[in-house]
């Protein structure tokens, strides 16, 4: 949700730093972009519509030299995307510009008051409000302190932010701040910078702190000076980043969900070896306090959004049955307003690719505040996010960098550590029956290649794709652990080929759903061979009862028959405890296929970003 990305240099232009930040946090937003620098004690801005390559091209005609500068990459939350809601906002004679992340919710009263003291407004964004209250107590200062303007701008400010502010009046610096929203200090060799995650400073360095809420931090070529929300000089800890230029690249594929997709044999195979020790599981992969917590736990409370919601609705057919814990799973935008009841001994988990998801982290925070006791577990593939930070318990997922909108690799191996959980917690509770234990372990060890093979079908699903090009609508069907899978598959599609498709529980179906099929509208069903199988299979014979057209991605034991309304897909034979995680890939592969044919962006889709750090 935006990305920010500013650089305090000597003597060098600050621009290719800008760009090369911008392009990697485009991921975040790209409905428009803009840069500011100072130049001979002025700020200099140009923005455009568009992604940033149309923000490079109007650069090819106007070169900006400043040394110093921020710059922004937009996803629209107030006001539609146009060059006067672009970033950087700048306040009155261009004295002070400012790059936001996140919502200020008291932007209209402030704008009123702005407004009376005279204050002209050109975009319809919350953000400029922060333009304007900083220029005012930049010339409220006897000595044009830019730090003490953002200290008490930020301080008026309610809602999200994570800001980079520059002016004409301080010359040799920008001064960040963060509260709700991610933003990292990067040390270079005598240049400094600041971003909205640390991908987009890799080519400059590896060196990072991460700000805290409430921190303002003002940053030179060679120094930063970090204060707290109460005006206290801190010291946050340096980390040195495991990313490298190598995440980023697209090695060869077209797109990075296409890689992604790819990378899911090795993530899958990262993420099981980093759980284990001497052959077994380790309880410590999900922290150090992890085994005496999951002795003290009697229920468990999994809180997400979208696709890793998906992921916790799978977990709970493992944890219900073989952790013998009741588990209940929340979509977070819900959970953090439905006055939820706090149960003692309730360990929370919370899931996310990216750790920054706001609705997630405020379900934390509000599990934090309300139940202090209560035992907190993040599973999230950043293990510098704030979310890992913030819990008492982490696994980190090794999917490595997910670029690409449409999350892949994440929720596979989200599945598998939430396999592990399940596994981890069934042996400590003695619930967990040795067969099935020998089972999951076997299945772990195979997974990898089965996932490889799954990704074997994707010139099958080429070929299969162009039969929903023209498609506007889809349903997805799944029984018992499959139907997640469904959700998910038809979220794949929907978000990236924007085909309406509706995921539903099989049994479901003559509930309502039923209604709506007839020889247009297309029906995918999950069914590996599992107990549900024979059940599914009826519910799909309703289908094809009413001229539904029907693609059954199922395991060759289902002994599913073709016939002229009836495709099968087959998907390796794999056990049906480790069924889902192989499911999906046939399912996401097939999403690619048709947004790629209907000639769609799929690392991009409309109206979305990746990291929705915005509530
Ligand atoms: C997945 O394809 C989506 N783009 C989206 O649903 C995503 O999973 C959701 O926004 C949650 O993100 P998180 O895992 O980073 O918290």
């Amino acid at each position: 949700m935006c990305g920010i990305v500013g650089a305090v240099q000597k003597n060098t232009k600050a621009m290719p730093v800008l760009l090369s930040g911008l392009r990697a946090l485009e991921y975040r937003g790209y409905d428009s972009a803009g840069v500011a620098v100072i130049e001979n004690g002025k700020i200099e801005c140009v923005k455009s519509v568009g992604k940033v390559a149309e923000l490079e091209k109007k650069l090819k005609k106007r070169e900006l030299n400043g040394a110093v500068g921020i710059a922004h990459t937009r996803w629209a939350t107030h006001g539609v995307p146009s060059e006067a809601n672009a970033h950087p906002h700048l306040s009155h004679n261009n004295e002070v510009a400012v790059v936001h992340n996140g919502i200020i919710e008291n932007h209209e009263k402030l704008r009123t008051r702005l407004e009376s003291e005279g204050y002209k407004f050109v975009s319809d964004t919350d953000t400029e409000v922060i333009a304007h209250l900083v220029h005012h107590y930049l010339n409220l200062s006897k000595q044009k302190d830019l730090f003490e303007a953002v200290e008490k701008a930020v301080h008026e400010l309610k809602g999200a932010y994570a800001i980079a502010v520059i002016s004409g009046s301080a010359p040799d610096r920008i001064v960040a701040a963060r509260f709700g929203s991610p933003l990292v200090v990067g040390f270079g060799n005598e240049k400094m910078f600041v971003a909205s995650d640390v991908s987009a400073l890799i080519d400059e360095t590896n060196q990072f702190t991460y700000l805290e809420d409430g921190d303002v931090a003002e940053i030179f070529a060679d120094s930063c000076v970090i204060r707290n929300a109460s005006g206290k000089r801190v010291d946050r800890p340096m980390i040195t980043s495991e990313i490298s230029a190598a995440d980023m690249s697209l090695h060869g594929f077209q797109h990075y969900m296409q890689k992604e997709m790819y990378d899911q044999p090795q993530a899958i195979k990262s993420t099981i070896e980093q759980a284990m020790k001497k052959g077994e599981i380790d309880v410590r992969a999900f922290g150090a306090k992890a085994l005496s917590v999951f002795r003290k736990i009697s229920s468990i409370q999994i809180i997400a959004c979208g696709t890793s919601y998906h992921a916790g609705l799978a977990a709970r057919y493992w944890i219900e049955p073989l952790a013998d814990l009741p588990c209940n799973v929340d979509v977070a935008s819900e959970y953090r307003y439905r006055e939820p009841r706090f149960r003692k001994g309730t360990l929370y988990v919370f899931i996310s690719q990216s750790g920054e998801t706001a609705d997630t982290l405020a379900c934390l925070n509000m599990v934090k505040r309300e139940s202090p006791n209560s035992h907190t577990l993040a599973i999230c593939n950043v293990p510098e996010s704030s979310l890992t930070r913030g819990t008492d318990l982490a696994f980190l997922t090794r999917a490595g960098k997910e670029i690409g909108v449409a999350s892949t690799k994440a929720f596979t191996t989200q599945l598998v550590a939430f396999l592990l959980l399940t596994v981890v917690l069934g042996r400590i509770r003695r619930t967990l029956p040795k067969e099935i234990d020998k089972k999951i372990m076997k299945g772990l060890l195979t997974l990898p290649e089965k996932v490889e093979e799954a990704l074997e079908l994707d010139s099958t699903l080429h070929r299969l794709a162009p039969k929903f090009t023209e498609k506007e609508h889809c349903l997805f069907l799944g029984r018992g652990i499959e139907y997640p899978i469904a959700l998910e598959g038809a979220l794949k599609l929907k978000e990236i080929s924007y085909i309406h498709a509706e995921g539903y529980q099989a049994g479901e179906l003559k509930h309502g759903p039923l209604a709506l099929v007839d020889e247009n509208m297309p029906v995918i069903a999950v069914a590996p061979n599992d107990a549900l199988a024979g059940k599914l299979q009826s519910n799909l014979k309703e289908v094809r009862a009413r001229n539904g057209k029907l693609f059954i991605f199922a395991s060759p034991e289902t002994k599913i028959v073709k016939d002229e309304g009836t495709e099968v897909i087959l998907i390796p034979e794999v056990d049906e405890l480790l069924a889902p995680i192989v499911a999906v890939v046939p399912l996401q592969l097939f999403a690619y296929h048709v947004a790629v044919q209907r000639g769609k962006d799929v690392d991009k889709p409309r109206n979305l970003a990746k990291s929705v750090t915005v509530e």
